[in-house]
């Protein structure tokens, strides 16, 4: 009782710990965040409730978690629509010189993350338009920019962003969708498909969080003693890598990089011996098989996510579906769930406080 009443005071609410909260919470924020926006997407209508002008290309900008959903998010603009897309490290990008007709995007749930505030204020946006993805409608960064769009998520209080990144990229996706209708990239029953797609998602990511809560006990078991892993991708499973990297290095706090699985035997392959750690998200694309076989061969201890003879069997579940293109086109975004997953158990195995990793905050507001 006394520890029910201690973690429904600290807002746990049954769960072990808020990260435990907001990864559950996700599939529900998914559909709050696709019932809000898709009335908006087949006739333009949410892009042209923006009031922003045409434009020739997309630039993303942001810092962790918040760069990788934008990543996604410029993945969905060019391959759904052809439109040429690049992303900025904020800390890297105040020198960056931005063409005229850019939609540049900046990412940040908080709204006060002090690299991105800075390389707005830096970056010659006058030819350009700046749309802000913020969880903080009344963040700094909402104020600087010529439009909003608020996330529904919700607070979050794990410092490793988790329910944000999905609400994020779906609402940038729905956004990117609505641009596309709104500027003739797109036919508005397209969009619907694509709308259509995006409904599928709070089951896919259930559906995730309930089969990878069964597969990842022994998969983190037989990695607990490992000091490095690897995370490979390809296409749109790349930025999933990073974003499983990026997890497993703050809370578990082993050294984790991720690549391209094409540049494996550029370099990387050189790391792997026998019982190293490869995650390897399994967009469906043919040649990983190669790379799954080169690591293997060397020893290494394949963790597959998604797709035909996963290790963790909840995903691969869109390249299922019914119509040609759709979700995978720009991201597996199921994929994040088990990543998540895997950084938390790892840490908790650790003995890790997976809310308050050290050395990191939620909102960094130095440079
Ligand atoms: C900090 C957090 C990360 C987060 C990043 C960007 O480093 O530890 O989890 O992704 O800031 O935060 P933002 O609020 O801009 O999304």
């Amino acid at each position: 009782l006394q520890a029910r009443a201690a973690t429904a005071s600290t807002g746990f609410a049954g769960f072990d710990d808020h990260m435990s909260k907001e990864i559950a919470e996700q599939p529900e924020v998914a559909a709050r965040t696709i019932d809000a926006l898709a009335p908006g997407v087949g006739d333009g209508s949410l892009w042209h409730g923006l009031v922003l002008p045409r434009f020739e290309r997309v630039a993303v900008i942001g810092c962790g978690t918040s760069l990788n959903a934008g990543r996604v998010i410029a993945s969905a603009f060019e391959r759904l629509g052809g439109v040429p897309s690049t992303s900025f490290i904020a800390s890297e990008a105040a020198e960056t010189v931005i063409e005229p007709g850019t939609l540049m995007i900046a990412l940040s749930q908080s709204g006060e993350t002090a690299d991105v505030l800075r390389a707005v204020d830096e970056l010659d946006l006058s030819r350009s338009s700046l749309v802000a993805i913020t969880n903080n409608e009344h963040s700094t960064l909402a104020r600087r920019a010529d439009s909003v769009l608020t996330c529904q998520a919700g607070p979050e209080i794990g410092v490793a962003a988790t329910k944000t990144f999905v609400a994020q990229v779906v609402t940038g996706v729905a956004t990117a969708l609505s641009a596309l209708v709104a500027t003739g990239r797109m036919t508005p029953g397209e969009a619907a498909r694509q709308v259509d797609d995006l409904k599928r998602l709070p089951d896919l990511l259930a559906h995730a969080i309930a089969v990878s809560s069964e597969a990842l006990p022994p998969v983190v078991d037989s990695v607990l003693d490992e000091p490095g892993f690897l995370f490979l991708g390809r296409g749109s499973g790349i930025v999933f890598a990073a974003e499983g990297a990026l997890k497993l290095k703050e809370l578990s706090y082993r050294w984790a990089e991720h690549y391209p699985a094409g540049e494996l035997k550029h370099g990387p392959l050189a790391l792997i011996q026998e019982g190293t750690p490869v995650v390897v998200i399994d967009s469906g694309e043919r040649r990983l098989e190669s790379n799954i076989a080169e690591v293997e061969a060397r020893g290494g201890r394949v963790i597959r996510i998604g797709g035909p003879g996963s290790t963790v069997p909840a995903l691969g579940q869109s390249l299922t579906a019914p119509f040609p293109g759709a979700m995978d086109r720009w991201g597996p975004l199921e994929s994040v769930v088990p990543l998540q997953m895997l950084a938390r158990e790892l840490a908790k195995a650790l003995g890790h406080d997976v809310d308050k990793p050290r050395n990191l905050a939620k909102s960094v507001t130095v440079e």
